[in-house]
């Protein structure tokens, strides 16, 4: 029989590794995965390549940061090219996180021995994210300055520790030196360790998990991982170097003038990944779009894979038939939904000029505004779809998300100067 194994070298023994010696054969389907965990990994070996090869020219003080951005512009040879792969993986990454959360939660594969890997992974998310922020900064121009100083001002709105969590991020009252400093150190010491630390522990739990989640695993055939595995990792793996190459060789990172600590540009806007939190301050009270809604969130997500499914279940796309239609049914009901609010609260409601308890106005009636319907919705969908458990929280789920995702929209694209909606 012809050997079709790929050849061994250092790299694809790397590669194996990092799998059994077989694997199921259900597993290999593009549409289990979407490869996107893979992706993930493969986006963080060339953040950091290119990360280290940033610092030889990067310096980290507000005199000297933006100019040696120019340099390596403009003086060393493939700087451009560098600079941008790094910005362009950094931002694909915000994405191929977020939507390896999205495959893992609506295949239902976060339960039982996967639980602890949904708690992995939402720390892996946050590092992530905290990796975009820090770096965010680094550039020193006016784009990064305003950004990283309206997060570390919408920090201080968190009852009564926000304000000294924002000082020593920022390593004082305004983003200075000390910021840049504290940032960079996290950026390419702290978080690259926290980083490897949890993907180590989420690579093992999958190993003991004996691979990932495939329905009705016990029907099916076991293959071997060289060829049928490694050789779809290796194309998804060029093709994804390919395009980001390509992508930063016609796409340039944005750069704005220095940063000026005097003039404040207006609008004044979040990076986008954060600007539905931005949206949120907006619209509400800050106690609860800094405290009550992230914390209700937290607890929410933490307590997703606590109450666990039946073991037919797991594994399957959308968890049953009525799944998806559900789905749907959530998305089209919170995009109208957080569209009409945003609108009420910037053209109709004004409740910040009603003359109540400001917590009154901009918190608890638009929050009862927004729940109401969401609850009769939630209940519609039970009475009349006889939704169980698990749908009911896809439902919330993905109304989470969709809310998140239309408050940023507006947020990026709808909102000019003084932050009102155009
Ligand atoms: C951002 C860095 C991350 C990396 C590098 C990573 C890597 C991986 C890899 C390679 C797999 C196996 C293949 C695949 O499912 O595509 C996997 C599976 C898994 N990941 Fe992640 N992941 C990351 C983030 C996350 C996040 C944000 C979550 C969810 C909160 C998560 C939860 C899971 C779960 C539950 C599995 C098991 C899936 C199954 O059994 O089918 N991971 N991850
Ligand atoms: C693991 C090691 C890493 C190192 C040593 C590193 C190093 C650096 C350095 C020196 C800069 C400043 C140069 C510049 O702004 O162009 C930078 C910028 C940046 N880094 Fe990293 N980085 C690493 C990983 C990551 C990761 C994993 C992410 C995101 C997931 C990320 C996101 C960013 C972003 C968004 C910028 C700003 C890019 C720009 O617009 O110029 N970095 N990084």
């Amino acid at each position: 029989m012809a050997n079709n194994n790929i050849k061994n070298s250092v790299f694809t023994s790397f590669l194996l590794h990092l799998h059994p010696k077989k694997v199921n054969e259900q597993a290999l389907n593009y549409t289990r995965t979407f490869g996107l965990g893979g992706i993930n990994t493969l986006l963080f070996i060339i953040l950091a390549i290119t990360g280290l090869l940033l610092r030889f020219s990067y310096v980290p003080t507000p005199v000297d940061a933006y100019d040696s951005i120019l340099a390596l512009q403009y003086n060393s040879l493939f700087g451009v090219l560098l600079r941008n792969m790094h910005h362009w993986s950094a931002m694909l990454m915000v994405i191929t996180a977020f939507l390896h959360l999205l495959r893992v939660f609506y295949s239902t594969s976060i339960y039982y021995e996967r639980k602890k890997n949904w708690y992995y992974g939402l720390v892996l998310f946050m590092i992530v994210l905290a990796f975009n922020f820090t770096g965010y900064l680094l550039p020193w121009d006016q784009l990064s300055y305003w950004a990283v100083t309206i997060m570390t001002n919408i920090l201080e709105y968190f009852p009564f520790i926000g304000e000294d969590i924002a000082n020593i991020i920022r390593g004082g009252e305004m983003v200075n030196s000390n910021t840049l400093l504290n940032f960079y150190n996290f950026h390419t010491a702290f978080l690259p360790l926290m980083f490897m630390v949890f993907v180590v522990l989420h690579f093992w739990l999958i190993r003991k998990a004996k691979g990932i989640t495939v329905a009705n695993s016990d029907k099916q055939n076991m293959v071997n991982v060289n060829p049928e595995l490694i050789s779809k990792e290796i194309f998804v793996g060029l093709a994804l170097i390919a395009s980001l190459l390509l992508f930063s060789m016609f796409f340039d990172a944005p750069l704005l003038e220095k940063a000026n600590p005097m003039i404040s540009p207006n609008p004044s806007k979040a990076p986008w990944y954060f600007m539905g939190i931005q949206e949120l301050l907006i619209n509400l009270h800050p106690i609860i779009a800094t405290f009550i809604i992230p914390l209700s969130l937290g607890l929410f997500f933490y307590a997703i894979p606590k109450r666990s499914i039946e073991k037919e279940k797991v594994g399957v796309w959308f968890y049953s038939p009525k799944g998806k239609r559900i789905i749907l049914w959530s998305i089209v009901f919170s995009v109208v939904l957080t569209i009409l609010m945003i609108i009420l609260l910037e053209y109709g409601l004004q409740l910040n000029e009603l003359d109540m308890l400001l917590f009154i106005s901009t918190g608890l009636i638009p929050l009862l505004l927004y729940m109401i319907p969401t609850a009769i919705f939630v209940f519609t969908l039970w009475k009349t779809m006889s939704a169980d458990k698990f749908e009911i929280i896809m439902a919330i789920t993905t109304m989470i998300f969709v809310s998140y995702m239309v408050m940023s929209i507006i947020g990026v694209w709808f909102r000019g100067e003084g932050m009102l909606l155009i």
